[in-house]
């Protein structure tokens, strides 16, 4: 089969299309030939290597929508023809932290296409309980899009932020994949939107509907959100800039506000200055992907048509190289889709 695959962590040279052996479906697993998988920020750790080791060569790859090809031994409740999304969360299933819905924690923790070989390619494999039915209407184009951004915002906002109407949150890179889904999960819980992005994609932002919107480009965008919430902040920030903004993100919390932190793409290093915990009495809370049931929830909103997965632009898997350099030159708004 064909597989956009690399040979050795480096620039988006290192990926290259190639005829490789297809996998196979082992007990309980599930071969699925691949109609559109998604792209994420993780696939560019996860080539340049630092801080993500894997296997090698490897086929990247977390967000995958096609359809069920073969069966391993077991799997009786999916048959070839079915139209399925897979949930990239791999976990053992049987551990404490998997029974409590909390899958992310388990210790064999792993994500498709990080740890595993993933949907760039023809065909790829997976575990039948982690498979979802797509509805017929939504083209994979569009379900290819969704999971590991909209389930990484749907816990992160809605179990971990625990944000409720009337609140307001800021999202922070706000072009970016899982931030985009944030700002519409954002609006769905019936919350007011502060978003920060950088001067091209301020007017998309704004359509997907964030009510302020700030030009991290044009300088300390703190002082205006300060005066735009009458000095009293905001209930939530979603960050995953980290080091280069986490500052400004910090002094933008309202008294007892939730700093939920998914990500540190600028550098993990971040500064925080300490009276902000104490004094307003914030609350630092980490969030990381979500449990099968979050999962499930939220792509039933992305499927019923309450939320709209942001296809930036869809490529044959030829053009894999030119998607990563996309993806990290900023360039790109919501997700880059692949199709082989
Ligand atoms: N914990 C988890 O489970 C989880 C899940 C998904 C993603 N993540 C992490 O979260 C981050 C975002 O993921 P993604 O897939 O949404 O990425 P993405 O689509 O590449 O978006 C990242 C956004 O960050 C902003 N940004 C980039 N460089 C910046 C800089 N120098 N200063 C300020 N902002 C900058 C840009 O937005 P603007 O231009 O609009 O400002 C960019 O669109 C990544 O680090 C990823 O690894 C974590
Ligand atoms: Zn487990």
């Amino acid at each position: 089969m064909r597989a956009a695959i690399f040979h050795e962590h480096g620039g988006p040279e290192v990926v290259r299309i190639e005829d490789v052996e297809p996998p196979e479906p082992g007990p309980g697993e599930v071969r699925i030939r691949v109609g559109a998988s998604g792209m994420n920020h993780l696939d560019l750790w996860v080539r340049r290597g630092l801080p993500i080791e894997t296997t090698m060569p490897h086929i990247g790859g977390s967000d995958v929508a096609g359809t069920v090809e073969s069966v391993g031994g077991g799997v009786d409740d999916w048959a070839a023809g079915d139209r399925v999304v897979i949930d990239p969360s791999l976990s053992c299933g049987v551990c404490d932290w998997c029974r409590a819905g909390e899958e992310p924690l388990c210790d064999e923790y792993r994500i498709l296409g990080e740890h595993t070989q993933g949907g760039f390619a023809e065909l790829v494999v997976a575990p039948a309980r982690n498979l979802y039915r797509i509805p017929d209407d939504v083209p994979f184009e569009t379900a290819a899009a969704a999971p590991l951004a909209f389930l990484t915002a749907w816990r992160g906002l809605a179990t971990r932020g625990r944000l409720r109407p009337r609140e307001s949150v800021l999202i922070t890179g706000a072009s970016g994949g899982v931030a985009t889904a944030g700002i519409q999960i954002a609006k769905h819980l019936e919350a007011t939107v502060y978003a920060v992005t950088s001067s091209p994609h301020i007017d998309r932002v704004r359509e997907l509907g964030a009510d302020a919107v700030y030009d991290r480009l044009a300088g300390d965008w703190s002082k205006a959100l300060w005066r735009a919430t009458e000095k009293r902040g905001v209930d939530v920030v979603f960050d995953s800039v980290g080091e280069a903004g986490f500052r400004q993100a910090a002094r933008s919390l309202a008294k007892k506000g939730r700093m939920v932190v998914y990500g540190a793409t600028t550098g993990p290093k971040a500064e925080l200055d300490l009276r902000i915990v104490f004094w307003k009495q914030i609350e630092l809370l980490g969030t990381t992907m979500a449990g099968r049931d979050e999962f499930r929830e939220v792509m039933d909103l992305v499927f019923g048509g309450a939320l709209h997965p942001v296809v930036d632009v869809v490529w044959p898997l030829d053009r894999a190289a030119e998607a990563h350099r996309r993806l990290e030159e900023g360039l790109s708004f919501g997700n880059i889709v692949l199709v082989p």
